[in-house]
């Protein structure tokens, strides 16, 4: 699929940035919760291959009204819908789509379990930047506890030959990650930082927290931002990433995060490529 995002890419630098792989299908962009980056690019992702894309929106839909997830999914399906992507607050939503549809279902996010498609495209932009994974440090600090993204980049990276460093405050690392392969977690931040080729900065999931986590904001930041002081620690020509939405100042500074080093916005860039393979991969490619 990494590789096919190479392609995706080139298509998306044309000046028609459009192909007829996926015409005649709909896929059902199915948010139950709320997303910038991750709703947009699959939505241009598969309209890109040419799919019908129904978007559903669960605040304005009747959810609102008590609806069940199963009716809900029964209705859409009833449009002769072709995959969904689906993202949801509750872990193993997407699991539910998938068996009240019987269709294919990306999940864009289930609570605090996985993101496996941002997961990917943090891997595409490391290996963009490295040609590999292989041997290489990669450092995520922050809300590790709230974090999907965390659990996914955890599974996927040390599979690509990466080493991957997890670290926060103990109150936000749970110590249940420490046993999976090629992961380590520590709470202290240089110590993750040092020698690592990208660190990425997660952010602090306040609505997922009721108290107790953290002393202060402040102190947070003072021991866990990702800075250009706590970047002295890494490899010369190590990269900063955040998967967003930022809290700016908090967990990463505005000048990490606009800075030289940042490829934020690449990965935003190559979200879109990258979910563009995944769709591909799902509806066409798979043999
Ligand atoms: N990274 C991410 O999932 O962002 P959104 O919530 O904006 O989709």
């Amino acid at each position: 699929m990494l590789n096919n995002a190479d392609t995706m890419l080139q298509v998306l630098d044309r000046p028609v940035k459009k192909v007829p792989a996926l015409q005649g299908l709909t896929v059902c962009n199915a948010f139950f919760e709320n997303s910038t980056r991750t709703r947009t690019s699959f939505e241009l992702a598969a309209r890109r291959m040419s799919a019908d894309v129904l978007t559903f929106a669960a605040g304005s839909s009747s959810v609102s009204k008590g609806e069940s997830l199963r009716d809900t999914v029964e209705v859409l399906t009833a449009y002769k819908v072709d995959a969904y992507v689906v993202r949801h607050h509750a872990a193993g939503a997407a699991h539910l789509v998938a068996r009240y549809s019987g269709k294919p279902v990306i999940n864009a996010g289930d609570g605090r379990r996985a993101h496996p498609t941002q997961a990917l495209l943090d891997a595409y932009t490391v290996r963009q930047e490295y040609g590999s994974l292989e041997g290489k440090k990669i450092a995520i600090i922050g809300d590790v506890r709230h974090s999907r993204v965390a659990r996914s980049n955890a599974e996927l990276l040390p599979k690509l030959g990466a080493e991957v460093v997890l670290c926060g405050p103990a109150t936000l690392l749970p110590e249940g990650l420490a046993g999976m392969p090629g992961v380590r977690l520590t709470t202290d931040a240089k110590d993750a930082v040092r020698g690592a080729h990208a660190v990425m900065a997660l952010r602090l999931q306040q609505e997922r927290m009721s108290g107790g986590y953290l002393a202060s904001l402040q102190e947070y930041a003072d021991h866990y931002q990702v800075n250009e002081r706590l970047m002295q620690e890494a490899e010369s020509g190590a990269i900063v990433l955040h998967p967003g939405p930022m809290n700016r100042d908090l967990e990463i500074s505005s000048e990490a995060a606009d800075g030289p080093r940042s490829r934020i916005l690449k990965q935003v860039e190559n979200g879109q490529a990258v979910r563009m393979s995944v769709l591909y991969h799902l509806l066409v490619g798979r043999d």
